[in-house]
């Protein structure tokens, strides 16, 4: 596969040498969740939040990935492992900056997710659940998908017509229809703030 490749991560300067610099660490804070759930929404507040206490933070989402290097993958479940792939290295790019990377993906199902996990690295990665019911993401429907999703018009969607698995143990677990909007960015950053302690 890396046949006659040779990688020069030695004489870079190290991941530490950059976190020194920026004076945080490094941390995938990875979100999953249903179309229309609140992940790109809460992930905007933490990322303004983390901005305002001097903490370099960047969205990587699931439409304008989607819109610009992604924009050749569709949805079957091949393509949304090759995007999810894709997205986890650049991802593990950003980590290994010193930067705190917010990915607001639908990656439905375990083996997505666990593949994102490897990639990046378990230490640095953890997993917010945005677990808004699928009746609440409907109701929303803030793109209209569900709805064209319902007469047919948007084949495989995410809890119509493709599955959606729960993750069994993410480190956060937060259903947007039942706290408020800054109490659900609060959990994050608290999270977040936890793993900058040890510095
Ligand atoms: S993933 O499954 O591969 O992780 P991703 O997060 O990149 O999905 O993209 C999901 C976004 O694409 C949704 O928020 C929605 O706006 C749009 N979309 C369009 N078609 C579909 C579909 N069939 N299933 C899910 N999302 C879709």
């Amino acid at each position: 596969m890396a046949e006659n490749i040779y990688p020069i991560y030695d004489r870079m300067m190290s991941r530490q040498d950059r976190e020194t610099l920026l004076g945080q660490h490094g941390l995938m804070v990875w979100f999953t969740g249903l179309s229309g759930s609140g992940k790109s929404t809460v992930a905007l507040g933490v990322e303004r939040e983390l901005h305002a206490r001097g903490l370099l933070c960047r969205i990587l989402d699931g439409d304008n990935i989607r819109a610009g290097i992604n924009n050749n993958l569709g949805f079957s479940q091949e393509d949304r492992y090759e995007n999810i792939r894709r997205i986890a290295e650049v991802g593990k790019l950003f980590v290994q900056t010193g930067v705190i990377t917010l990915a607001c993906f639908v990656s439905p199902t375990e083996d997505i997710r666990e593949m994102g996990r490897q990639i990046v690295g378990d230490e640095d990665f953890k997993e917010v659940f945005i677990s808004t019911p699928l009746a609440e993401c409907e109701r929303r429907d803030v793109k209209g998908l569900y709805a064209k999703a319902r007469q047919g018009l948007v084949k495989d969607f995410t809890g119509i017509s493709a599955p959606f698995e729960a993750p069994r143990n993410p480190s956060l677990s937060i259903d947007t229809s039942r706290i408020p909007l800054e109490d659900s960015v609060k959990l994050v950053v608290e999270m977040i703030m936890k793993e900058q302690e040890n510095l």
